[in-house]
């Protein structure tokens, strides 16, 4: 809003004049207060600043926060051009300082609204700056579970917000299709000899949990889906075959609930994608000397921080999370050049992000590319645990989905077909309250 600039600008201006020293940008806050007795904005500049500058305001004789707020509303008060979007001013204790928006300004405003309509508020700020936002990334063969909903949620709204100011955004969907837990289902499949075309998202999670039981009893069968898996990369047509079945089933099941959600993202590369750019990056880590062999694995040490080293290859040959998501950089630096690179990803893979930036940077230490994980938290049980995929308790995403429509419809005493809209809306407004929260630290 344009008034509010004008109000940040007077106040920077007034302080500066006071004080002989400039506020940073970020330190003038204008928030709503929450009761309309006090103003429409309301900052606690003077405050936040008495500290600061206690010696040049104490021979100022101004003797607390409220003083110095006065001393600014009085250097406001000469500010001309502010009268046009200001009404009123007052001071408060213990130092606030409450606005009142003019008459005027509140027109021009709704007038700026009208013109504009759904683009009100968008701006130019991003023009010639690109950024990738990962996000979602479910886990094929497991159902769309809670676990992602906060990612694809949060992910979708930066994404459309960049947009709106001006940046040219791509999201991509980095789908878990590949890893050691494929293995798991391939062993399973084979050996209980199912046909893949029989297989359902319910059947492949009954599965997987089952494997987790066998395999607890017999510690044999974890070296036997390790096997499954380097067939897999190996490019064994079975193998092939039946991964590509599953990604299918899975992907016709996120379908689904993106549509349900409103969700549409860009691409969806996912981690397999990546499969024949892996030994080219390992390659490069070699030679260059950042990556050495470790009793049988290749691993990155981080030299200039105090950070876990990293495996690029692990002592059977199979490649990592990380080095998928090392090849996933170079793909996306190739391909759109971005300024920004964000990842909506729970806070439990912290430090899996800071590794792959490290690792990143002592390859391309002359890059400068910003690197964000945006951390959201886990959703608990109700008893306070982690839900576990492998022990089978996972809170399937479509049900909570279908429970908030239900009780939109009882809201509404049956439903007057708005139900669908209320149920998700209320869902994607809980969760971009974090965004809110989030958002000030995060990107830009
Ligand atoms: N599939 C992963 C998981 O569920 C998240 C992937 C996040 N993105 C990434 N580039 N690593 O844990």
């Amino acid at each position: 809003m344009q008034a509010k600039e004008k109000i940040k600008q007077s106040l920077e201006l007034s302080v500066t004049q006071i004080t002989g020293n400039s506020p940073a940008g970020r330190e003038i806050k204008l928030e709503h207060p929450a009761e309309e007795a006090h103003g429409d904005y309301s900052t606690n500049i003077a405050m936040t600043m008495f500290g600061n500058f206690k010696f040049e305001i104490l021979n100022l004789k101004l003797n607390s926060p409220l003083e110095f707020a006065k001393a600014i509303v009085e250097q406001l008060e000469k500010n001309e051009e502010l009268k046009d979007y200001v009404e009123k001013v007052e001071v408060a204790q213990p130092g606030f300082i409450n606005f009142w928006l003019s008459k005027d300004a509140l027109c021009q405003e709704m007038s700026l609204i009208t013109e504009k309509g759904e683009r009100y508020g968008s701006s130019d700020l991003g023009n010639g700056k690109t950024m990738v936002i990962d996000y979602s990334a479910p886990n094929v063969a497991k159902p769309f579970g809670i676990g992602h909903l906060r990612s694809t949620i949060i992910g979708q709204a930066l994404y459309n917000l960049y947009k709106f100011l001006g940046w040219q955004t791509i999201g991509d969907n980095h789908l878990g299709d590949w890893g050691t837990q494929f293995g798991t289902l391939l062993y399973q499949i084979t050996d209980k000899n199912l046909d893949p075309d029989t297989l359902d998202i319910e059947k492949l999670q009954e599965l997987y949990v089952e494997f987790n039981t066998k395999s607890q009893e017999n510690p044999d069968l974890k070296e036997e889906a390790r096997l499954w898996f380097k067939k897999l990369e190996d490019g064994d047509v079975q193998a092939r075959d039946i991964w590509k079945k599953v990604k299918d089933i899975s992907l016709q099941e996120y379908e689904r609930i993106y549509k349900l959600l409103g969700v549409e993202i860009d691409f969806a590369h996912g981690e397999s994608f990546y499969e024949t750019a892996l030994d080219g990056i390992i390659e490069e880590y070699e030679q260059k000397e950042i990556a050495a062999e470790d009793q049988g694995a290749l691993v990155i040490h981080f030299p200039n921080e105090e950070m876990t080293p990293a495996m690029l290859r692990k002592s059977d040959g199979a490649s990592t999370y990380l080095t998928r998501d090392l090849a996933t950089i170079e793909y996306r630096k190739n391909e759109w050049k971005p300024d920004l690179i964000a990842y909506e990803v729970g806070a439990e893979q912290e430090l899996h992000f800071r590794q792959v930036f490290a690792a990143y940077r002592l390859l391309h230490p002359e890059d400068i590319t910003k690197f964000v994980h945006i951390k959201h938290g886990l959703y608990l049980s109700p008893s306070g645990k982690k839900f576990s995929t492998r022990r089978g308790d996972i809170v399937r995403l479509e049900e909570v989905l279908e429970e908030a429509i239900e009780r939109a419809q009882k809201l509404a005493h049956g439903g007057d077909g708005q139900a669908k809209a209320v149920g998700i809306g209320a869902i994607k407004y809980s969760l971009n309250q974090i965004l809110f929260l989030i958002g000030r630290k995060c990107l830009f």
